[in-house]
C-alpha cells in the first residue's frame, strides 16, 4: 500500500520510520516532512493547514491510508474532507477533535459521561474569575479553551496570580484567541502517565503506556515544552490501574463519544493523573504524543501499515503488531532558548554517530541549507534507543544523544528517572 503522513516533527518522523519498516507499505510519503524524514521518504511541500490540497495531494498519490499526524488539521476537519470523498485515513472528524480543540469541550464531555476529571468552572470573564477564585484553593490550574501548543495551562499559586494570569489570558496577551475562555480547574497531585489507543469506531487497540517530560530543566523545573523525552515501559501501569483506566477511562470515553454521535476514528491519547483517588483524565489529545510516539514506534514490531489500514476501514485487526520485549527510551535536543524565542539555522552534527550506536535519530526542528542540516525549530531531534532493561535503554539513548553536536544544544538529563526510581 502507499501511505502518506500529514506533519513534520519527530512524531511524523517516527510513523514514516516504522511505516516503512512494514512488509505491506511499498511507498510512504509525507508533507511536509523534515529534513531527517526527506533522507528517507519523498515529502511534498503543501500547506497542511489546506485542507483541499492535502486532499488533492492524496488523490493524486492515489494513496490507500493517510495519517494525519498534528492537533491543527483535524479540528479544522481535515479527516472529514478525506472520509467525504471515500479515502481511508486515520484521525477523528472536527467535531470528535474537540476534545483536545476545546478544553471545556473536554471538560464538559467527561462530566455528562462520568469519567474521572478534576473539578473545574468555566469563566470568560474577570468577573467570573472572581466568583470562582478561591473555589478549588491553591495552587488552581488556569487553562486556556483552545489550542495553545503546549502553552496553554498556567498553575497559580495564590489569588494574586490568579488575577494577573487571568486578565493576562482572558486579554489575549498569552495564547490570543484560545485564551479567552478559561477553565479554572482543581490542582492534582501525583504522576503523569500517557495512554493512547487506536479506535476503528466501535474498539480499540491499547499502546503500552509511556511518561512524557514536559518542564524544559531536570527535576521538572522551568517552564512546559511540548515534551522533553519520554519511555515506555509496560511496568509504568500495575495491573490494576490498567483495568481501571481502561474500563473507567478508555472505554466510556469511546463509548461517549460515539453515542453523542461521532464515533472516534484514530488515535485517542489519554493524559493521566495518577491520583490518590485513582487515574484522572488531566487532557485528551486527539493523536498520538510527541516525544511518546518516537519511543512507542521504536518498540513496535510487526505491521503498522496494516494496523492503520484496518482501523481506518472500520475493522480492525490488533494481531498485525507486537512489542519488543525491552523499554524505550527518547530524549528530545532542542535548540538553545527553547521553549522561548530560540535561533534558528545552527549547523548539527553527529547524526551519523549517535546512529552508529545502534539508536535512531528522529528529527524535528531540522532543514537542509545548502545541503548541509540545521535546526529549524524549538525540538530539534529525538535520539530513540531501546535496551533489554529501562536502565539499558536510557544509557543507550543518552550515549547516543552524547554524540549530537550544535551550539547551545539542551537535552534534560533525567529522563525515565521516575521509573528507575520506582523499581
Ligand atoms: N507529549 C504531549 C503531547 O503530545 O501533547
Amino acid at each position: 500500500m502507499k501511505v502518506l503522513v500529514v506533519g513534520g516533527g519527530g512524531r511524523e518522523h517516527a510513523f514514516c520510520w516504522r511505516l516503512g519498516r512494514s512488509d505491506s507499505v511499498e511507498q510512504v510519503y509525507a508533507v511536509p516532512g523534515n529534513a531527517g524524514i526527506a533522507q528517507e521518504h519523498r515529502c511534498f511541500s503543501q500547506d497542511i493547514k489546506l485542507n483541499t490540497e492535502i486532499l488533492a495531494l492524496a488523490q493524486h498519490l492515489d494513496v490507500d491510508l493517510t495519517v494525519i499526524g498534528p492537533e491543527a488539521p483535524l479540528v479544522a476537519g481535515l479527516a472529514d474532507k478525506f472520509r467525504m470523498h471515500g479515502l481511508s485515513v486515520i484521525g477523528p472528524g472536527a467535531e470528535a477533535a474537540q476534545l483536545e480543540g476545546s478544553k471545556i469541550f473536554s471538560k464538559q464531555f467527561m462530566k455528562r459521561h462520568g469519567i474521572p476529571t478534576a473539578d473545574f468552572a468555566v469563566v470568560e470573564s474577570m468577573s467570573e474569575l472572581e466568583a470562582n477564585l478561591t473555589r478549588f484553593g491553591f495552587p488552581v490550574a488556569l487553562k486556556a479553551d483552545g489550542l495553545a501548543a503546549g502553552k496553554g495551562v498556567i498553575i497559580v499559586r495564590d489569588e494574586d496570580e490568579a488575577r494577573e494570569t487571568g486578565t493576562a489570558m482572558l486579554s489575549g496577551e498569552v495564547v490570543g484567541d484560545a485564551g479567552k475562555r478559561l477553565l479554572i480547574e482543581q490542582f492534582m497531585t501525583g504522576e503523569e502517565v500517557s495512554f493512547i489507543v487506536l479506535s476503528d469506531g466501535k474498539t480499540f487497540f491499547e499502546f503500552p503506556p509511556s511518561q512524557d517530560h514536559k518542564p524544559i530543566f531536570d527535576n521538572d523545573l522551568g517552564p512546559n515544552t511540548g515534551g522533553m523525552g519520554a519511555y515506555c515501559d509496560p511496568r509504568i501501569l500495575s495491573t490494576e490501574e490498567r483495568q481501571v483506566i481502561l474500563t473507567t477511562i478508555v472505554e466510556n470515553t469511546l463509548d461517549g463519544i460515539r453515542s453523542d454521535g461521532y464515533p472516534f476514528v484514530g488515535f485517542l491519547y489519554f493524559g493521566l493523573m495518577m491520583t490518590e483517588n485513582g487515574p484522572q483524565v488531566l487532557e485528551y489529545n486527539v493523536r498520538m504524543g510527541d516525544p511518546e510516539t518516537q519511543p512507542l514506534m521504536y518498540r513496535m514490531t510487526g505491521d503498522a501499515g496494516e494496523l492503520l489500514l484496518s482501523a481506518a476501514r472500520g475493522n480492525l485487526n490488533p494481531k498485525t503488531v507486537g512489542w519488543d520485549e525491552g523499554p524505550t527510551c527518547c530524549i528530545v535536543c532542542a535548540a538553545p532558548g527553547y521553549p522561548s524565542s530560540y535561533p534558528q539555522g545552527l549547523p548539527i552534527a553527529g547524526v551519523d554517530e549517535a546512529e552508529a550506536t545502534g539508536a535512531k535519530v528522529f528529527h524535528a526542528g531540522t532543514a537542509l541549507q545548502e545541503g548541509n542540516l540545521v535546526t529549524a525549530g524549538g525540538r530539534v531531534l529525538g535520539v530513540t534507543a531501546g535496551g533489554q532493561n529501562l536502565a539499558s535503554a536510557i544509557g543507550n539513548a543518552y550515549a547516543a544523544a552524547e554524540k549530537i553536536q550544535f551550539d547551545g544544544l539542551h537535552y534534560r538529563k533525567d529522563i525515565g528517572q521516575k521509573g528507575l526510581c520506582r523499581w
